[in-house]
């Protein structure tokens, strides 16, 4: 049992920009029987949490304020509920501990997650980079592997590739042997590049639907509403998959395509699979800054507004 009765947390108490966050001592948590309670190395940022805070997400979720901001964590276990069998105090884990999942959120000293939720973290990696990658390593894993069923020399289209779930996306893609166009923003054409891109289209300056055709896949990682463009590149029968808006099925059927949008699944399986690829290399992660719990607001300002590659990080310990 640890012994402690206070804790640094970043939470709201009202929906808002950044400037509603605040650095609270708050008190110690508890693990339910189901849950395990670690102590947070690191968390990071991803557009969920700004969503959330933003009240974008009006009454879909179950928020009660104050909230602890954060889903994404890498730590230790300090206490395991009594039904928990997977995990015991001291194993390093990584999960999503977001509130709406049933967490306590992530941007805190310790936080209580599901054991579903949560799994042991990869060997190779440092906490700031295992609390880079739960809600976009699944994510494009899930997308690819999963609802695309990418096959070698397939031709694959990802938008966004250089935000946090189009460079595990690229990585996974060229793993897999497809060819892999993506868009991105003019400073980060090099560096998807570097990533494995084979094609990079400029969004600001170019219209992908005008350079690319027959595609087998497009993944749309960007958040932006391109989807009739992205039928245009698709191959009769090829597959579209989104993580935002769900498409219009009448559209795809006009266009011959099969479309839909995924909904990411943050459970053990799938953080385990996780684990395999970036274990043997396949994914790394792609930090761009890390900042202290203290500077919460800074980090959510510039992932806001910074247009950051890959993810922000929150160092807590
Ligand atoms: N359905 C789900 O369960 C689920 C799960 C996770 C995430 N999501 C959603 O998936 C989206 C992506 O998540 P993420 O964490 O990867 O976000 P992210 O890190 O913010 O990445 C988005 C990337 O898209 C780029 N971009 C912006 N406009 C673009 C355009 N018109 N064409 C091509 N690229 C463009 C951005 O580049 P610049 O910054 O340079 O413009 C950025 O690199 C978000 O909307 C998120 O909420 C959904």
């Amino acid at each position: 049992m640890v012994d402690y009765f206070i804790m640094k947390a970043a939470q709201y108490s009202k929906y808002g920009g950044p400037e509603v966050i605040e650095i609270r001592d708050v008190p110690k948590l508890s693990p339910s029987e189901n849950q395990v309670l670690v102590e947070i190395h690191a968390a990071s940022v991803n557009p969920i949490d700004w969503k959330i805070r933003n009240g974008m997400l009006g009454d879909r979720g179950p928020i009660k304020f104050p909230v602890t901001i954060g889903g994404n964590f890498s730590g230790v276990v300090v206490e395991a509920g009594s039904k928990i069998s997977e995990f015991k105090v001291g194993d390093e884990v990584y999960g999503q501990a977001l509130v709406l999942n049933g967490g306590s959120g992530s941007y805190a000293e310790f936080s209580t997650s599901n054991q579903e939720n949560t799994a042991r973290k990869p060997s190779n990696i440092n906490h700031i980079e295992a609390a880079s990658l739960p809600l976009v390593g699944i994510s494009a894993l899930q997308g690819l592997e999963q609802h695309i069923n990418l096959q070698k020399g397939q031709k694959i289209l990802i938008h966004g590739g250089a935000g946090g779930i189009g460079t595990i996306a690229i990585q996974i893609a060229k793993h897999i042997g497809a060819r892999v166009a993506t868009t991105v923003s003019t400073k980060d054409v090099e560096y998807v590049k570097k990533l494995g891109a084979d094609e990079v289209i400029d969004y600001k300056s170019e219209r992908f639907e005008e350079k690319l055709r027959d595609f087998d896949a497009v993944f749309e990682a960007s958040g932006k509403d391109i989807i009739e463009p992205s039928f245009k590149v698709l191959k009769k029968g090829g597959i579209f998959v989104t993580m935002t808006a769900p498409p219009d099925q009448e559209l795809a059927k006009k266009y011959g395509v099969r479309a839909m949008r995924e909904s990411t699944d943050t459970t053990t399986p799938n953080f385990n699979r996780l684990t395999e690829l970036v274990e043997a290399g396949v994914v790394k992660p792609q930090v761009d800054r890390v900042f202290k719990l203290e500077e919460t607001r800074q980090a959510f300002e510039y992932k806001e507004t910074g247009h950051p590659r890959g993810k922000v990080v929150i160092a807590v310990k």
